[in-house]
């Protein structure tokens, strides 16, 4: 009948295109990097590349808003009421408050991962700075 339209066996529907979409489980590890970069970054006084891992951090958290909507508001929460402070403590070259901040950041992110049933999942900072990196200022 015209009009009327077939599953087609070749193609994906919506919803599993969907699931094949990065949800948290992908994202995270590549959160978590940025996140201990950032940190060893500030504390070399990179702050360019370090507010800069922050902000590729905030787009993958948003590109978990996208693929898991179910976890947009604990996400948005976490930017506003943690990454953001961290990029104005970083605007104003203050190691010092971005310290005090990043530590409230891990509890807030570990705090999320209990909420999400996840109690296991405790992430921590390395403490030594990545090996792959020239974390020296530049102009
Ligand atoms: C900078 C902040 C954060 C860091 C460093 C972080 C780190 C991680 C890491 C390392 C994992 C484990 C990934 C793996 O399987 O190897 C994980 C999983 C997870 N995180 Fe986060 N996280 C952060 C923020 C958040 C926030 C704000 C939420 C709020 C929804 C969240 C929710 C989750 C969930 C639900 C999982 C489990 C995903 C799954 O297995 O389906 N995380 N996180």
């Amino acid at each position: 009948m015209a009009g009327t339209q077939q599953p087609n066996p070749d193609r994906l529907d919506i919803e599993e295109l969907t699931h094949l979409q990065p949800g948290l489980a992908r994202l995270m590890p590549e959160v978590g990097d940025r996140f201990w970069k950032a940190y060893h970054a500030a504390d070399a006084r990179n702050w360019p590349f370090a507010a800069w891992q922050l902000r590729e951090l905030r787009k993958l958290l948003r590109l978990g808003e996208i693929t898991r909507p179910k976890y947009r508001d604990d996400l948005e929460e976490f930017i506003h009421d943690d990454l953001e402070p961290l990029l104005q403590a970083l605007d104003a070259q203050d190691f010092e408050r971005f310290k005090v901040l990043y530590t409230e950041a891990v509890d807030a992110a570990n705090e999320f991962h209990r909420r999400w049933d996840k109690p296991w999942i405790v992430w921590k900072l390395p403490e030594a700075p990545p090996a792959d990196l020239d974390l020296t200022p530049r102009e």
